[in-house]
């Protein structure tokens, strides 16, 4: 096939040049120039797909009945809003060796005629990959990097679900820079979606999450892809949190429960159950109740604050929002007149979760004070609200939800911003 005319186009200004330049001419930026395709129109197109523009009137158009492919794992389908959607373009991103391939080869393996574009493994990985999930079980393997190639392979084989990993392995003739580069990724990536919109196929597109530099994250495709899913989790802990960050189909708070096992991704039906299992009641230690989707969870918030050796101490959050934190102890020392000046402060969310909710506040609060006290939160407590800047305590969304899960527990101290109004009236309450 004859290659297309490529041009290297400025990202900030949109100067174009026929070669690579690693600074731009017009507007002087560094290394901003990204391959593109000049000439759209003679690559592989699916027949059909060229189709003249109208204009249409919304009330005449019928409502579709998306109806969702379900596969087998619930916790899966929960977060992409009930089960798959026909037709989407579903980008799953996440550090190497979290597990990406894993969860979707099972997802290719509780459906019938599944295709599994493997761009990084030979057939023969996959398999033995395959094995260890469901042994001998049928899924059918393409192995390929070109784009044109696989596009006409899925035309042909008309797959229920493709899944390509990874979307940085392959690549398309039209465009002269290596596998991976923010214009091919680009570009691979248009040519799929195409395709999906076409052919009402939807496809997973694994990217790998990467630091700035050749090889393009999957930031630049957030805009392509219908849905973003990112697998997150610590290497040492064999939990996997799967969260939707965007979703034109569902919400974009759900997330997923996995846990790492010999045989794949478990589901984890009863999250809270499971964080707070190890928990052993001792000062810097307390539970929150949180909002994940429609879901609450119970997790442990964990604090350790220690005399620092630094002339500006540390407020150190993994899980929480650092500038959250750093509010936070503010809020303590001025309004609570707690020495925080020469400690530091180091906050942890127990099972790899990260939390972006203000309820959480309370709970991060009174661990740095049971923590800085030394003394342990009376048992069974659950702590809720958003804590303001006067340290006064503000109501959160749906508590019934929370207080609910909290009682399944067993909590019964369950301090909100209903039956407490300050950080100090809650201190007075939970610590002795
Ligand atoms: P993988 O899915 O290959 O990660 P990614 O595609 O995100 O790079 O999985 C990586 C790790 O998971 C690897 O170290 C092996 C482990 N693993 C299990 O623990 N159980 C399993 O059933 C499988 C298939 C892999
Ligand atoms: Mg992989």
């Amino acid at each position: 096939m004859p290659r297309l005319t490529s041009v290297y186009v400025c990202q900030q200004c949109g100067y174009k040049s026929p070669t690579y330049l690693g600074k731009c001419p017009q507007c002087d930026s560094w290394n901003s120039m990204v391959e593109e395709v000049e000439e759209k129109g003679t690559g592989y197109r699916v027949q059909g797909t060229v189709e003249k523009a109208e204009i249409v009137d919304l009330s005449k158009i019928q409502n579709i009945d998306y109806k969702r492919l379900g596969t087998d794992l619930e916790e899966f389908d929960r977060v992409l809003g009930g089960g798959i959607v026909p037709g989407s373009l579903i980008l799953v991103s996440g550090d190497p060796g979290i597990g990406k391939s894993t969860l979707l080869t099972q997802i290719a393996l509780t459906i019938p005629k599944a295709l599994y574009v493997a761009g990084e493994e030979s057939a023969q990985q996959i398999k033995l990959r395959v094995d260890r999930i469901k042994p001998n079980a049928h899924l059918a393997v393409l192995n390929e990097v070109d784009v044109d190639v696989i596009l006409r392979q899925i035309d042909t084989f008309r797959p229920t679900l493709v899944i390509i990993d990874s979307i940085q392995s392959l690549e398309t003739e039209d465009l002269e820079s290596v596998a991976g580069s923010v214009g091919q990724v680009r570009e691979c990536a248009h040519k799929l979606q195409r395709l999906v919109k076409h052919l009402h196929i939807p496809i997973f597109l694994v990217g790998h999450v990467t630091k700035e530099g050749t090889v393009a994250g999957p930031k630049t495709l957030e805009h392509v892809v219908d849905v973003v899913l990112s697998l997150e989790g610590e290497p040492a802990n064999l939990f996997r949190i799967l969260r939707s960050t965007k979703n034109r189909f569902g919400p974009t708070d759900e997330v997923g429960v996995f846990e790492m096992e010999d045989k794949g991704m478990m589901e984890v039906k009863n999250p809270s159950k499971l964080f707070l299992e190890q928990k052993v009641n001792a000062p810097g230690s307390a539970v929150v109740s949180i909002l994940t989707g429609l879901r609450p969870l119970l997790v442990e918030i964990q604090a350790l604050v220690t005399k620092t050796s630094l002339p500006s101490p540390r407020r150190t959050g993994s899980g929480v929002d650092n500038n959250r934190l750093q509010l936070l102890v503010a809020v303590l020392q001025k309004r609570l007149g707690l020495p925080l000046y020469d400690q530091d402060v180091f906050v942890n969310v127990t099972g790899g979760l990260r939390i972006f909710e203000p309820a959480a506040d309370l709970g991060i609060c009174l661990a740095i004070i049971s923590s800085f006290k030394d003394k342990t939160i009376r048992e069974k407590c659950v702590l809720v609200g958003e804590v303001g800047l006067l340290g006064e305590l503000r109501s959160v969304r749906q508590i019934d939800k929370r207080i609910t899960e909290a009682k399944k527990l067993g909590y019964t101290n369950i301090i909100t911003p209903s039956n407490v109004k300050t950080i100090a009236q809650a201190v007075k309450l939970t610590l002795f």
